[in-house]
């Protein structure tokens, strides 16, 4: 397959599931199912390997300063329903933080360990569990759930949100220094990873 025709064939496999993704969401709403079900077709898509070469998705170089980059893959016109494949190399750590946005991580290439938490009454975190999301599993959250994510190594996931992260303006996390919460800064510098098709 030609790189033209391997493009097309992703823009539509991410199409498709982009559809199933705002059906679920519109039949089951914000929910424990509903995002769970919008994880299991995340995983379907994964499943479709060779039309996300990692060669396309490059992650940064070592003597880039960050050590992933994001590409986008699909976001509608009002910002809503996007998908990104997160693309590492090295060490990617998060503060446990929300998404103010229901949220689902995939797993394609290597491991990114989650980690899930809930508020204490002083203000502070404590761990509830963990999952290691690789290839075939995934995580789903609601807007409020909080976790971490943890990566050492190579890593291919898509990460996917009710809104465009770049929307996202109060996402919190937690300080564990001061055991403060605060604001994360809006996210800049995603890749444009989507297919122009009437380029093709
Ligand atoms: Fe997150």
């Amino acid at each position: 397959m030609d790189s033209s025709e391997l493009e097309l064939q992703r823009a539509a496999a991410v199409a498709e599931a982009m559809d199933d993704i705002r059906r679920i969401e519109s039949d089951l709403g914000v929910t424990g199912a509903g995002v769970e079900a919008i994880r299991d077709r995340l995983v379907r898509l994964s499943e479709l390997r060779a039309l996300f070469p990692a060669d396309q998705f490059l992650a940064p170089a070592s003597e880039d300063a960050k050590s992933s980059y994001l590409y986008r893959l699909a976001q509608d016109a009002d910002d809503r329903f996007a998908l990104y494949l997160q693309s590492s190399a090295g060490q990617v750590t998060t503060p446990a933080h929300n998404h103010t946005t229901w949220a689902v991580v995939v797993g394609f290439e290597g491991q990114e360990l989650n980690k899930f938490y809930t508020r204490t009454t002083d203000g502070g975190i404590e761990k509830t569990h963990e999952h290691l999301v690789e290839y075939g599993t995934g995580v789903a959250m609601l807007p409020d759930d909080l976790h971490s994510i943890h990566i050492d190594g190579s890593a291919l996931n898509f990460h996917c949100y009710g809104l465009a992260l770049e929307r996202l303006e109060s996402r919190e996390y937690h300080s564990p220094t001061t055991n403060e919460w605060k604001i994360f800064s809006s996210v800049s510098g995603i890749r444009e990873g989507r297919t122009n098709l009437q380029n093709c």
